[in-house]
């Protein structure tokens, strides 16, 4: 055996106790407070119509201040209803606007 294959068997022996030690089980939790919604009016309305196409994520990392009160929110659930089809009840539209601005 030559020196070079030598050397390629111990590299290959250390890649692989490398993989081994670190092919441990991975354990993580998930951060409850980003997937649910919070807790605010019509809060049951909301959790019905916007959770069930992805979590609360997407509106907890929505822009904050003034400029994204009532209006914005409004705009967010139409292109919800009008772009992505979602089946919101008009009815439900200003509790759902009404819930975002307060909580969001
Ligand atoms: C029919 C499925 C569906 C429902 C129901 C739904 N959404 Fe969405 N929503 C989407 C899709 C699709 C996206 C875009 C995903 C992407 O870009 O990765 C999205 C994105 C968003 C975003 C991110 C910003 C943006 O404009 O893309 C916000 C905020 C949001 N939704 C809020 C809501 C709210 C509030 C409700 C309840 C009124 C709701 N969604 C209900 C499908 C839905």
């Amino acid at each position: 055996m030559n020196r070079f294959v030598l050397g390629g068997l111990l590299v290959a022996g250390g890649i692989a106790l490398a993989l081994s030690v670190s092919a441990k089980p991975v354990d993580y939790q998930l951060p409850d407070d980003t997937t649910a919604f919070k807790p605010g009016p019509n809060l049951d309305i909301v959790q019905g119509n916007c959770g069930s196409c992805h979590s609360a994520d997407y509106i907890q990392t929505q822009p904050r201040g003034p400029k994204f009160g009532k209006d914005f929110w409004q705009a967010e659930v139409t292109k919800m209803i009008k772009v992505y089809g979602a089946p919101i009840k008009e009815a439900d539209v200003p509790k759902i606007v009404e819930y975002l601005s307060a909580t969001y």
